[in-house]
């Protein structure tokens, strides 16, 4: 399976850390220094939906495919604009891709790593022979915009990518892993259980989370992750061209390349502009990388998504 094309949606309004202390009690200087970002898209009526859409449609564009052929649509949020119906037919709806099977997958910040590697399932065993797919999110509506200690980091936008089968190339290797025992480390409440038999109790409205063990998760899992993918595809932590990692904050990008004794020039980092997007990252920072012309057909890329579940993967690609 190979991606084929590359799309990205952000919302227009752009937050800076300077626009933040007027909310929290906090600085751009203490913001930079321990997460790296600088600034972040806010939604200001965008829905997971549109920005997937808008995503997919410039995927599809830069494809040189057309909606109607899509097969299987996949959607990666935690950020949903509806419960029902999932994203993605939301946004089979608002592309046109009439004839794809279309779901919704959440793996929080993993979320489009796990959607690609679904793919790769269905288009391996022949079931489907490409696949859309998005990562979204709205996280600006699951955060406290009270607590400066986590409405720092979150942006909202949308990447796609257009991928299909292909006989050579393309996925190399991939590996997932889920920990639901450390769940609590990062974690939302959906919607509060109110019904006749059972009044409102104690319910977290809002994203909660114990960042050094978050720091520590990351440093530690994802290294390895990339290591066993690399493993499977027969290759080295020194075939890989670049690193495209979640982009969850600076420092840790920073203790990966550390473990993995890879210079941080191969890790690519768009967080400064956008925050951490949880499922959108991946999407979003390769097609950044892609409409720059730093991907070069032949090119190793190491893609790697963690977040909140715990869940965490890696997807050694030839591009
Ligand atoms: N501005 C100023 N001060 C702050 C802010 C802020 N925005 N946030 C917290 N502080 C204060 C705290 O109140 C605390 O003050 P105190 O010592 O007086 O109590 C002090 O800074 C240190 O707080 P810590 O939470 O211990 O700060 P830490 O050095 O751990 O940095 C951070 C916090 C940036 C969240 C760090 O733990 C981290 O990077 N963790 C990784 C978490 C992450 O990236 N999560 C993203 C989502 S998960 C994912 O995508 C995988």
């Amino acid at each position: 399976m190979k991606i084929i094309g590359t799309g990205s949606a952000l919302p227009d309004k752009q937050v800076s850390n300077e626009d933040l202390t007027k909310l929290v009690d906090t600085s751009d200087e203490w913001i930079r220094e321990r997460t790296g970002i600088g600034s972040r898209h806010i939604s200001t009526g965008e829905t997971a939906a549109s920005l997937a859409a808008e995503a997919c449609k410039r995927a599809l564009e830069n494809a040189g495919r057309e909606a109607v052929q899509v097969e299987l649509l996949l959607v990666a949020t935690c950020s949903p604009e509806m419960a029902l119906p999932c994203t993605a037919c939301q946004v089979q709806e608002l592309t046109g891709a009439e004839n794809a099977v279309a779901f919704d997958l959440n793996a929080a910040c993993a979320g489009f790593l796990f959607a690609l590697n679904t793919a790769y399932a269905y288009l391996s065993a022949g079931i489907y022979r490409n696949a859309l797919i998005a990562g979204t999110e709205v996280l600006s509506k699951i955060v406290d915009w009270t607590d400066r200690g986590t409405c720092i980091l979150f942006g909202d936008g949308a990447g796609a990518v257009m991928v299909e089968q292909c006989g050579s190339g393309g996925v190399l290797g991939f590996v997932q892993h889920s920990d639901g025992r450390r769940g609590n480390v990062l974690a939302c409440g959906s919607r509060p259980l109110e019904n006749p038999y059972h009044g409102e109790r104690d319910f977290m409205r809002y994203v909660q989370m114990d960042g050094r063990e978050v720091f520590a998760f990351a440093v530690r899992q994802v290294p390895a992750s990339i290591e066993e993918a690399l493993e499977k595809a027969g290759l080295e932590v020194e075939d890989v061209d670049l690193f495209v990692l979640h982009q969850a904050n600076r420092r840790i990008i920073e203790g990966i390349a550390r473990r993995l004794k890879a210079d941080i020039s191969r890790f690519p980092m768009n967080l400064d502009r956008v925050g951490n997007m949880s499922s959108a990252a991946i999407p979003v920072l390769l097609d950044e990388l892609n409409r720059q012309g730093r991907l070069i057909p032949g090119m190793t890329l190491a893609l790697s998504g963690f977040g909140a579940g715990l869940t965490y993967g890696a997807c050694i690609l030839q591009w």
